[in-house]
């Protein structure tokens, strides 16, 4: 089947998160099983430079006051996956973050550049921009492409649309005259269009009128239908709750494997799991911290931003540091939280190391190179780093909420009995609860080795691969191209006592 994902970015030619890992790596897997996807993008800097050859395939004036735009094609890089860039240098031609200033404010016109992204997207699904292929559905992706299908949706024939949430907190709302300034349908401007609170909702689009959507697991699917997780749309996505499933996100298994990742010190596997410990100390030293294998060497990869908790690690260094732990940072974002985290290294340098700042080398030697990762996150759709951590033996310690319940089995008596144990998790949103499960942690590092092998095994053989969300995607897209309502399962077939989902095992036996 013909489909075409859009999106703001994908790997490896733009990433600021999660977003572009998704739309990198689920195209190869959709192509695996027989579809031929190709996927749209703006056309940065880094994405012209990326991308090698490109062609151009059309050119468009999408409205009478804009310049044209010229319609590009290629192949994303590393893959056979095709892509569209959409050149509108006047927009995209951008260094730098493709949201962001340089001051770290939006770009003030970000409204009409992704309406622009948007409405060129839209003339790809219909035949217009690419006369030699027509998708049969496009698969859209946060606010960004949310009015794609709110424009589809006033055209005959059109091609399905799905919309999938990666994070609900993140709306494109804009002012109401912005909907006047962008000549957009007026038909668009009501409560089951764009409208939000007499704002323009860009994310309303793809929710209220894709023909199906999707988040990226099935706990967030739930949650987000709940007011204290909704950010105003919980209504919404309970009226449209039969069309709402919760597909868990897989992993590129190839590139983030620590048996063939060259990226990292020395490479290993659960039966070479001695050469983890070189990738610790190989890591202490990169960051001046003393060599040894004593400390719990703790982690943290992420965007540092509310959501992710960092506030709380922050509360509790001081109290951390009392102990044999360590900890390493890296990850930009919001300038008080960088300077506070920078502060806490020059307080502790023996202990704790931040580097500020957005590197893709790094992040894969702290994966291998510590002993667990911290994700108290306060709320997390789905969430990436923990399923790396877990592929490198770097046992999670995560607050249980969105993806992190669905990807990680909590520890305890029974679960590690049934050696189905892969982290370490907590309920409450607080400081105290994030400390005491550090703490329990380091007891377990400490003075319970072989429990703590028992996790990291167990981490290293769950199947993360797309190979099972790749085959739901696939069959949500044959629903839809036949109009049909497909099934809105969120849920897990099987789950823990504890709530956690069955673990995802690799064919093969467990070690133990
Ligand atoms: P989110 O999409 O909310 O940021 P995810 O856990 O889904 O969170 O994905 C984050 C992705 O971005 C991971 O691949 C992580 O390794 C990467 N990442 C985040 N910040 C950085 C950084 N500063 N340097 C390198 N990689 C980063
Ligand atoms: C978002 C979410 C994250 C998710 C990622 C990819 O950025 O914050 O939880 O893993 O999208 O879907």
């Amino acid at each position: 089947m013909e489909i075409l994902l859009c999106a703001s970015e994908a790997y490896p030619l733009i990433k600021t998160g999660g977003l572009a890992e998704v739309c990198g790596s689920l195209p190869a897997a959709l192509a695996r099983l027989g579809h031929d996807v190709r996927l749209a993008l703006p056309a940065y800097p880094a994405a012209l430079e990326g991308a090698g050859a490109l062609h151009e395939v059309s050119r468009l004036r999408l409205r009478a006051s804009d310049p044209p735009v010229r319609v590009l094609r290629g192949t994303l890089p590393g893959s056979r996956t095709g892509l569209y860039l959409i050149d509108a240098p006047a927009y995209f031609n951008r260094p730098g973050n493709p949201y962001l200033q340089p001051d770290g404010r939006d770009w003030p016109d970000n409204a009409a550049r992704f309406a622009l992204f948007a409405r060129a997207c839209a003339a790809l699904g219909l035949g217009t921009a690419d006369s030699n292929w027509r998708p049969r559905l496009l698969h859209c992706n946060d606010w960004q492409t949310g009015l794609v299908p709110a424009l589809l949706s006033r055209q005959s024939p059109r091609p399905a649309t799905l919309f999938s949430i990666h994070n609900l907190a993140y709306q494109g709302l804009f002012p109401a005259a912005t909907f006047q300034a962008l000549e957009l349908p007026d038909a668009l401007w009501s409560i089951d269009g764009l409208e939000f609170h007499n704002q323009l909702s860009f994310i309303k689009g793809g929710i209220a009128n894709a023909d199906h959507i999707a988040t990226v697991s099935p706990s967030y699917a739930r949650e987000i239908r709940d007011e204290a997780f909704g950010y105003g749309l919980d209504g919404l996505l309970r009226h449209r709750s039969a069309h709402l499933s919760g597909i868990l996100n897989g992993v590129d298994v190839e590139r983030w494997n620590p048996a063939s990742d060259p990226l990292i010190a020395r490479r290993y596997d659960v039966h070479r799991l001695q050469h983890k410990l070189f990738n610790k100390f190989t890591l202490q030293r990169d960051h001046a911290l003393p060599v040894n294998s004593q400390p719990l060497l703790l982690s943290y990869v992420g965007r540092l931003v509310d959501q992710k908790g960092v506030d709380m690690l922050l509360e509790i260094v001081d109290q951390l540091v009392r102990h044999p732990i360590q900890l390493v940072v890296l990850g930009n974002g919001e300038r008080r939280l960088e300077e506070q985290l920078l502060a806490a290294a020059h307080r502790y340098p023996r202990q704790i190391a931040v580097t500020i700042g957005y590197d893709e080398r790094l992040a894969h030697r702290i994966a291998a190179g510590s002993d667990a990762l911290l994700m108290p996150s306060r709320y997390e759709p789905c969430g990436l780093s923990q399923m790396y951590a877990q592929l490198y033996g770097t046992v999670p310690i995560a607050r249980r909420t969105g993806g992190l319940r669905d990807t990680i089995v909590d520890y305890n008596q029974t679960t590690l009995a049934a050696r189905t144990a892969t982290g370490l998790c907590f309920d409450d949103d607080s400081p105290q609860a994030l400390l005491a499960t550090c703490l329990g942690a380091l007891r377990l590092y400490r003075d319970h080795r072989v429990d703590w092998w028992k996790l990291v095994i167990a981490g290293m053989q769950q199947d993360f691969s797309w190979t099972r969300g790749a085959a739901r995607y696939s069959a949500l897209y044959a629903a839809l191209v036949r109009g049909e309502t497909p099934h809105a399962d969120t849920v897990p077939t099987q789950r823990h006592a504890d709530g956690a989902p069955e673990p995802l095992r690799r064919a093969g036996q467990p070690l133990h």
